[in-house]
């Protein structure tokens, strides 16, 4: 694929569904009493990957891909079925972990694995936990990743401390809870998305959220008797709109509109290192989608300067790290990013691999253990970008060749299935190439 330099970006767009909340629909719709019905679903190939593993699992899920609805006819908390073969989570850790914490509590035993980068994605921050709670989990190779062959076992409620803020381990140790005998509590060094305690307490299970005095948060979930299906609309990604916002602000002659956004407050961080950076940025028309709040974003061309980012905002801007890197890059002055060491074992070791195309398109960036330094104000240059498969990487180095002097050519682009399908039609409609 190759991206070449706009001279003006205008528009209005809504960006596909939210990835863990359309993730989460299926996994919680699989377990509930009743019919969900799901629309915006995110026709992605995580999102397809749960969906193929719950129809292994004996659960009926009609998908309308055109429509962008999924009706998922839940089994109840004890209806799954035996697979017959492998589970296959594709490319997606969501999908892997969250279903291990549900597979732990069954009565038979299923087999797990995925693609090259699933194989090398560090499982044991579940193996543990999960362990702890009486699950028999074997990591086939023996490394802590992927294949794994989970024997479910009558489970007990823990209280566990994580030493990451993972949106991914809470959810699974919370699923496994709905389970298990007693209370299972989580508690994480700062706030993770929190999509699963809402989707959670909205299908009628018992969850409860604390605010600790040192900063970490603590989740509690009791073992739950049923689940009922609910209706989900899911909102926008934010992941997906921050490719527009940050185009937004660093195109020329631009100003755009992503419709109806999730603002999670557990997910904008994004918003608010724009703010931090000086980008003009409005967010109106805000309202709740179920229990989670939605709203419109408005950007347009701005002078930008340097920030600082770490501590309990990581969490809240995971995933926009790529892309928040690019937009360093047309910032005066030095953006730090820090405590983010959890980018080492995303879909690709994200601070490698946005070092590694940001030098190439020649500008001031330092990798270090937990993040990057990155002196703003070089112009960028065009390049070839390897995208080592990594839908964040291809998506935020599109954004970045749309503002360099030259093209960038973009290989493996098309990993973009994996969270925004149509990414490339919509960055088009909004553009005008030079
Ligand atoms: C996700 C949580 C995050 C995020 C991932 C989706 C989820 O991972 O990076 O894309 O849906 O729970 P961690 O929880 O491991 O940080």
């Amino acid at each position: 694929m190759i991206i070449n330099p706009v001279r003006r970006l205008r528009g209005e767009i809504t960006v596909p569904g939210d990835k863990s909340i359309s993730h989460r629909s299926i996994m919680l719709g699989a377990l509930a009493k009743g019919t969900t019905v799901v629309s915006h679903f995110l026709e992605g190939a995580d999102c397809l990957s749960s969906i193929d593993c719950f129809r292994a699992l004996g659960v009926t899920i009609e998908n309308d891909p055109a429509q962008k609805l999924v009706c998922i006819h839940g089994k109840g908390l004890h209806g799954l079925c035996a697979p017959k073969q492998t589970l296959d989570a594709g490319n997606s850790g969501t999908t892997t972990r969250l279903i291990s914490g549900i597979l732990s509590a069954q009565p038979f035993t299923s087999c797990l694995t995925g693609d090259a980068s699933i194989q090398k994605r560090p499982m044991n921050r579940i193996i543990t936990p999960l362990s702890m709670m009486g699950a028999h989990i074997e990591s086939l190779n023996d490394n802590g990743c992927a294949p794994l062959k989970i024997t479910g076992a009558p489970l007990t409620g823990i209280d566990y401390t994580s030493p990451v803020a993972s949106a991914q381990v809470k959810s699974a140790i919370l699923l496994a809870g709905l389970y298990a005998q007693g209370v299972t509590s989580v508690t994480e060094p700062a706030l993770s998305r929190n999509h699963s305690e809402l989707m959670l307490t909205a299908y009628g299970a018992n969850v409860s959220h604390t605010a600790n005095q040192d900063g970490s948060h603590t989740v509690s979930i009791t073992p739950a008797r049923e689940l009922y299906a609910r209706e989900i609309q899911v909102p926008g990604d934010i992941s997906s709109a921050a490719y527009f916002i940050a185009a937004g602000l660093i195109c020329p002659d631009a100003c755009i509109t992503v419709k109806n956004v999730g603002i999670n407050p557990t997910r904008d961080g994004i918003l608010r290192v724009c703010r931090a950076m000086g980008g003009q940025i409005s967010v109106e028309n805000i309202h709740n989608e179920g229990a989670e709040p939605v709203a419109d974003i408005t950007v347009s061309s701005s002078s930008l300067r340097g920030t600082v980012i770490g501590g309990e905002l990581i969490p809240t801007l995971i995933d926009e790290i790529p892309v928040i890197a690019v937009l360093a890059c047309f910032a005066n002055g030095t953006t730090v990013i820090k405590d983010a060491q959890e980018l080492k074992v995303k879909e690709s070791n994200r601070i490698d691999t946005v070092a590694e195309a940001l030098k190439a398109m020649g500008a001031d960036i330092t990798a270090t253990d937990d993040g990057m330094i990155i002196k703003g104000g070089r112009p960028l240059h065009g390049a070839a970008i390897n995208s080592y498969n990594d839908h964040r990487i291809a998506m935020a180095f599109a954004i970045a060749g749309m503002n360099s002097e030259g093209p960038v050519e973009i290989s493996g682009a098309d990993c973009i299935r994996i969270s925004y399908p149509e990414f490339f039609e919509d960055l088009r409609q909004l553009s005008d190439f030079v």
